[in-house]
């Protein structure tokens, strides 16, 4: 498939947080990890894809999504949404850990499109961008990671939790994980899609429940 549609996600995204920094309302640890972010990301080279990243999953949780208006956006999350759903379809939606027997279904109730980083189409060592999908009454269990992690709320309010303390978060939400901070997510009637981005040490793999996995 040619990336038109892991570029648009990828433009989509970028240009909401560019514009978020350039608001000037964001925490400074949130700020600061913007800028890092968006440096970053100046220095991909979009041209040119891998094509085997790019194909196409009919993941079942993208149905889900498509299916399900998203609630309690503001209008620049909600214009993000507009610009991804016609897209979600033609992400290269993957779902990469061995099963665990105390949710034997997660692999078909979230996935995640890394679009660009070490194993995506547009190849980074340095920074990954990519979309977090989750299906309704689902729990991410706890996990953690080297990279440091900013996840921006695109549709579906969940419960994110980072080390103890739990917060219901709303499209919109912008939620930083520092390095090898244990975090978790449970949604609730609604799926969520999220857009995502690691920094940092990129290439060490997410630890959870004892399992090497490469997932946000
Ligand atoms: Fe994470």
């Amino acid at each position: 498939m040619p990336p038109l549609a892991a570029l648009t996600a990828i433009e989509a995204i970028r240009a909401h947080l560019a514009a978020r920094l350039a608001a000037g309302r964001e925490p400074s640890p949130i700020a600061a990890e913007l800028q890092n972010i968006l440096n970053l990301l100046a220095n991909v080279d979009l041209r040119h894809a891998d094509e085997k990243h790019l194909r196409p999953s009919g993941h079942p949780v993208i149905r889900q999504l498509q299916q399900t208006p998203p609630k309690n956006s503001d209008a620049s999350t909600a214009a993000i949404f507009r610009a991804f759903l016609p897209q979600l379809d033609a992400l290269p939606w993957r779902y990469s850990y061995t099963p665990r027997p105390d949710a034997p279904d997660i692999g078909e109730r979230m996935a995640w499109a890394e679009l660009i980083g070490p194993i995506a189409p547009f190849k980074s060592a340095k920074v990954c961008l990519g979309l977090t999908a989750m299906g309704p009454r689902l729990l991410y269990p706890r996990h953690s990671h080297p990279a440091v992690e900013t996840y921006l709320v695109v549709s579906g309010i969940a419960a994110w939790t980072a080390e103890n303390t739990t917060r219901r978060q709303q499209p919109g939400a912008l939620i930083l994980h520092p390095a090898n901070i244990v975090h978790a997510m449970e949604t609730g009637d609604e799926p969520l899609l999220a857009a995502y981005a690691w920094t940092g040490d990129v290439e060490t793999l997410s630890t959870y429940e004892n399992v090497s996995i490469h997932a946000p």
